[in-house]
């Protein structure tokens, strides 16, 4: 039903520097892996067939691990080495990738109007570039369940510490059910005291195409950029939006903190070095 996505990665990275001064922050590795494969993973998972990638200056090199590499299939032929050799293929081969080119960064807001033209007039799903959703169903799944129950916008959300609400896009509504609530009310970054909730947007949603025409008429807002949740303000006066509280944690790449503590808890889930790494932790640990 849902079988476009976009994907936002052209973003300065700012939190990240120096690391992101010449390299995309969506290419930061966990463990082998970029970060952007991780989230091309999960769309290609939750059914996506068609993914188009918001780039910009410096994000070459998204481009390039996604395309064929002839030499290094070469050189991995010559070495014999089967598994790579299929796993790198495999890359190009994930999904039909796309890519459109943010002129200036003016917000995410921005960034999801130049899906406008490849989209066209479907719901879509969108999975920021920085952040990995660690879960046994894909999370973009779950919410491509939840629209096709309410026909709606649907936001990830999840739950954050009330005292930590001033730092997010937080939520309100009617609970419908255990994970699914009717939005009522959309703020960024409220004061702990006025929050509606503590329930915080995640990094992924489905829009419908109306969106488009929502950010046309958004004016530029916080840090004079063109925000999302300025234009799903406008839709809430349009049509019903759905918060979806989401089974999984979500892990935001571009907060160093939060980059060190993923490496770490995805280290512990890899078979082939969790044991090593696991002793090693502890024996650190003991030293300090
Ligand atoms: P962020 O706000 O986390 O990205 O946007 P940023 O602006 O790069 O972060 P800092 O604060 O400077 O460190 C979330 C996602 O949206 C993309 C980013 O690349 C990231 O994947 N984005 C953001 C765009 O594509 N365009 C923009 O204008 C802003």
């Amino acid at each position: 039903m849902i079988k476009k996505a976009v994907i936002p990665a052209a973003g300065f990275g700012t939190r990240f520097l120096p690391a992101t001064k010449a390299q995309p922050k969506e290419m930061l590795p966990i463990i082998d892996r970029p970060t952007i494969q991780y989230v091309v993973q999960e769309a290609v998972d939750s059914g996506i067939e068609d993914i188009l990638i918001i780039t910009g200056k410096g994000k070459r090199a998204i481009e390039d691990h996604f395309d064929r590499n002839h030499e290094l299939e070469t050189r991995l032929e010559e070495k014999e080495d089967q598994l790579l050799l299929d796993e790198m293929r495999r890359l190009s081969d994930m999904a039909n990738l796309h890519y459109v080119r943010q002129r200036e960064l003016n917000g995410l807001g921005d960034a999801i109007r130049y899906a406008r033209h490849h989209v066209g007039n479907e719901p879509f799903a969108v999975l920021l570039g920085d952040t990995i959703m660690d879960s046994v169903i894909p999370v973009t799944q779950q919410l491509i369940d939840t629209y096709a129950q309410y026909g709606g916008s649907v936001i990830a959300v999840e739950e954050v510490p009330h005292d930590k609400v001033n730092r997010y896009g937080i939520v309100g509504g009617k609970s419908l059910s255990d994970r699914i609530l009717e939005i009522n009310t959309l703020v960024e970054k409220p004061n702990i005291q006025d929050a509606p909730s503590n329930l915080a947007i995640a990094g992924r949603y489905i829009l419908t195409p109306e969106i488009f025409a929502m950010l046309e008429q958004t004016p530029a807002g916080k840090n004079n950029e063109i925000q999302l949740t300025d234009a799903m303000l406008l839709l809430l006066k349009r049509e019903n939006l759905y918060a979806h509280r989401i089974e999984g944690k979500r892990h935001d790449i571009g907060n160093k903190l939060d980059f060190l503590k993923t490496t770490v808890e995805f280290a512990l889930k890899r078979p082939e070095f969790a044991d090593k790494f696991r002793a090693f932790l502890e024996e650190i640990l003991r030293k300090e």
